[in-house]
């Protein structure tokens, strides 16, 4: 197999706590990962990427390691992450993890070390602790502001009681921030890697890694609230102001620091030296592209997630920009593509909610699928799914908290997915419950249902995957030119022409060829030659406007 089939591959992201359970838990586990696989791999993707399934108190969803080398027992056990890496490869599915190397736990044992030793030791070195500002301590050490609110700083508690020391934290208090100039921390993040490889996996997606380097004098950061802003994927509308924003995070005291591009070598070593094949990629909320495009160097990552791509309002000015400059310098690396994921709204309320919202998913998932590069579908996406409207008694994100329930949080997009039957857990266990309640009318959108349904969104999905396959090394492996025309935003490959109606209204157009995929669920209107809104088309030949 080649060694860079990760450049146009099609990466489904899975939420293990969310995806499917074995017997009768609320919450998923491995053993549910691997009794639904086949069913992913049958979409036809090329490899799935799992979010968290370490040992975690789960204050960040398993963002919140306690130990990077073990699974934690609501997930399983590490022979069935082993199980599940084989079934996988059995399947033809190439194995993506997560890997955290920003952050651990507070019950980490080495946070607990930290904790119960002196200022200055080689205990407290491995995070971030420092004095508190003030006569008696009483401030944060300096203005910097956790990305789930608050100060990015907590106060300890000293043995015998009084006020100790602070540490850094840039996510939730039970979140510490491990220092990387320590030599040691670079050691066991760097075995960790090599541990999840000597398993078998064939890559990594690595969680902040724009936030792996602090600035060691601890200085203020300007307009600290706007850096935080900056990286919020939901305050971002497209707007020249929301672009300029994203400056901010450009070499700041705690993201996207020159400096850390030293550890994302080291991590890069460490994966060459196994296996030619293997495949990591960033996580890194950066601005211009000329920045992100330093974290994918030669020796540095494989890949960075486009988030620009992400956050694209539905309209062919904002989604054809962001497509151009994507693809105006892919020498700098493949591009990738995603429409949401654990931390984003579901693709179809980002873009409206209701039917239109779906339609409009549809629409883009198509025109997505039709980019070079890799896309990374987050799990529900090929089903269709929106947002749920959790009850706050069941909220569980730290967003959530911290924030008083000024923001919502995450929490409507990781809600277990409906796989059969018309009543919750719809499949997703033995269950009636689930850790975030399933709606009722999931009873239509279950993968059971859309299975048997011709126009549903997951045969939608299947089949542009499949076209996508076909093509893969003829048309598809041609540069697109983009065009856009009013509300069409036009993408020619070789022989193939891909429209997207981002408008409301049928656009009248003329085509050459054949109707190779359609996004609506019904489409009569090709032969009468005009595109429905909210709409893509593939197509044989060419189009033009009457
Ligand atoms: C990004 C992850 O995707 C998100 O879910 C998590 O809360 C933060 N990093 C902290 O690990």
């Amino acid at each position: 197999m080649s060694s860079t089939w990760w450049h146009d591959a099609v990466i489904y992201q899975i939420y293990p706590r969310s995806f499917r359970a074995s017997g009768s838990q609320t919450q998923g586990d491995l053993q549910g990962v691997i009794a639904g696989l086949a069913s992913i791999a049958a979409l036809g993707v090329d490899a799935v990427w799992l979010s968290p399934f370490y040992a975690s108190p789960m204050a960040d969803s398993g963002y919140d390691i306690s130990d990077h080398r073990n699974v934690d027992p609501r997930f399983g056990s590490l022979d069935d992450a082993r199980a599940l890496i084989n079934a996988a490869h059995e399947l033809g599915l190439r194995i993506i993890v997560d890997y955290v190397p920003n952050h651990v736990s507070d019950q980490h044992v080495w946070f607990q070390e930290a904790l119960n030793s002196p200022i200055d030791s080689m205990e407290r070195n491995r995070f971030h602790f420092r004095d508190g500002k003030g006569s008696d301590g009483s401030e944060p050490p300096n203005n910097w502001i956790s990305v789930f609110n608050g100060p990015a700083w907590t106060r300890t508690t000293n043995a015998d009681g009084s006020p100790g020391q602070w540490y850094l934290h840039l996510f939730a208090p039970e979140q510490p921030d491990v220092n990387w100039t320590n030599p040691q921390v670079q050691q066991d993040m760097l075995d960790t890697l090599r541990f999840w490889l000597d398993q078998g996996v064939d890559g990594f997606r690595v969680d902040v890694a724009m936030g792996m380097a602090k600035d060691m004098t601890y200085a203020d950061q300007d307009d600290a609230q706007g850096l935080i802003d900056a990286i919020r994927l939901d305050l971002f509308d497209g707007s020249p102001e929301s672009f300029e924003r994203r400056e901010l995070v450009n070499n700041s005291r705690i993201f996207d620091r020159d400096e850390l591009h030293e550890y994302v070598r080291m991590m890069r070593a460490v994966l060459d030296s196994y296996r030619d094949d293997l495949v990591s990629v960033a996580e890194a909320w950066v601005y211009p592209p000329e920045r992100a495009h330093r974290y994918i160097r030669p020796d540095e990552f494989h890949q960075i997630f486009n988030f620009d791509f992400l956050v694209a309002p539905w309209d062919t000015q904002h989604l054809g920009d962001a497509i151009s400059r994507t693809l105006a310098d892919m020498t700098a690396g493949t591009p990738t593509w995603a429409l949401d994921n654990h931390d984003t709204p579901r693709v179809a309320t980002r873009l409206g909610g209701g039917p239109e919202g779906v339609a409009r998913a549809r629409a883009l998932m198509c025109l997505t699928l039709a980019l070079p590069g890799s896309v990374y579908i987050y799990q529900g996406q090929e089903l269709g799914l929106e947002d749920v409207n959790v009850p706050d008694s069941e909220r569980d994100d730290p967003v959530w908290h911290r924030s008083g329930g000024a923001q919502l949080g995450r929490d409507g997009a990781r809600v277990p997915l409906p796989w059969a039957g018309d009543a919750p857990s719809f499949g997703f266990s033995t269950s009636t419950t689930t850790w975030l309640s399933q709606p009722h009318q999931w009873a239509s959108l279950t993968r059971e249902a859309q299975q048997a349904d011709e126009q549903s969104t997951l045969n939608l999905v299947r089949r542009a995957l499949d076209i996508r396959h076909d093509l893969r090394d003829t048309s598809l492996a041609q540069h697109p030119t983009v065009t856009i025309d009013g509300e069409l935003l036009i993408l020619r490959r070789d022989d193939i022409t891909v429209v997207t109606n981002t408008g409301q209204d049928p656009r009248p157009i003329s085509t050459t060829g054949d109707l190779l995929l359609c996004s609506r669920r019904v489409s009569a209107d090709h032969a009468q030659g005009s595109i429905p809104g909210n709409t893509t088309w593939w197509l044989t030949g060419s189009v033009s406007r009457p």
